[in-house]
């Protein structure tokens, strides 16, 4: 099987330089530590929540703050990074003053199942920045997209620019290459909505469910877009997080930089799709670093047909 060092070497077709490998063997060893500090997690007293609110309004748990240290140390080991963007950090953090790229994160994503012992990933996003005035650029300015998940398995889904990898860490901490072209399945019969927030759901999409529902669709909600992320990659299906219909200024509860784009661009690298209504994520113009939209991915043919609902309802 290829080693995730041996891929990094193979570098035709995708966006990979020498810095940028640097970046990426630096994130791929941070996500190491990161799967090695939740599987104790409880043993080290590293659960529950601290009395300190993030930018978000959010209740900071331990490991969010220890998984966002151990990502800013990997930026700060790689030369080539400008700036990290954080979840957990109110604006962008200066790592190396000659630094071309900025490093884009949710360090641990789905932090609600930390102390239930769910699935729990981190996303990561790459893009070319030397000033900050360079970080709010659409998901399409990505060079690199791609997340951990911490299951029973850590598994680490990438694209560089070649379609997407998967790599599943070995019983030595080396990520090995299970799957070197992911796919997502055109059609699926099974989505992804939190169900208790049915009454803020705009039409399109309530009609969706109804009709997935009508129709035999299955439902799973993990409560961390990881997860949900990666059994769509598995086993094909879609994932809906809309915007509040009485609260449409507040984009909905989906951060766009370090969750919606970097899904956004896996997704589509895969063959899926990934829209906020009749647009797609990764054409909106950011406007701030914690901006949030409303999000609505995976198999084509279903996202397909919720984007026809929008534009019937214009
Ligand atoms: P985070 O833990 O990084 O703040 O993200 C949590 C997000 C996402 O992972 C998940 O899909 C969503 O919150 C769950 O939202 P609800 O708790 O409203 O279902
Ligand atoms: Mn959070
Ligand atoms: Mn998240
Ligand atoms: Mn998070």
């Amino acid at each position: 099987m290829t080693t995730f060092e041996t891929y990094l070497e193979t570098r035709n077709g995708t966006v990979l330089d020498d810095d940028l490998v640097v970046v990426l063997r630096n994130i791929a060893e941070a996500t190491r530590e990161i799967s090695d500090k939740l599987r104790t997690s409880s043993l080290d007293g590293l659960t529950g929540a601290t009395e300190i609110t993030n930018v978000q309004g959010e209740a900071q748990k331990p490991l969010d703050i220890l998984s966002n240290e151990i990502m800013l140390e990997a930026c700060r080991r790689s030369p080539s990074v400008s700036f990290a963007v954080s979840e957990e950090l109110d604006s962008e953090v200066a790592i190396h003053g000659d630094g071309k790229y900025a490093v884009i994160f949710d360090p641990l994503d789905g932090s609600s199942n930390l102390d239930v012992n769910v699935t729990v990933g981190t996303i990561f996003s790459v893009i070319r920045a030397s000033t900050s005035g360079e970080i709010l650029k659409n998901g399409r300015g990505q060079l690199i997209a791609g997340y951990a998940a911490y299951g029973p398995q850590t598994t680490l889904v990438l694209t560089v620019g070649k379609g997407v990898q998967i790599f599943t860490l070995n019983a030595d901490g080396v990520y090995l290459m299970t799957s070197a072209d992911a796919k997502i399945v055109p059609e699926a019969k099974e989505f992804a909505i939190n169900a208790a927030r049915r009454s803020s759901w705009d039409d399109a999409v309530a009609s969706y469910i109804e009709e997935a529902i009508d129709t035999g669709h299955n439902m799973r909600w993990v409560g961390s877009m990881v997860a949900d992320t990666h059994r769509i990659f598995n086993r094909g299906g879609v994932f809906l997080y809309p915007a509040d219909r009485n609260k449409p200024a507040s984009g909905g509860r989906l951060r766009l930089l370090y969750e919606a784009n970097p899904i956004g661009l896996l997704v589509e690298a895969a063959g899926g799709a990934a829209i906020i209504g009749t647009s797609t994520i990764l054409d909106i113009e950011p406007t701030s670093l914690h901006q949030r939209v409303p999000v609505i991915f995976g198999s084509k043919n279903e996202v397909d047909k919720i984007s026809a609902a929008y534009r019937e309802r214009i």
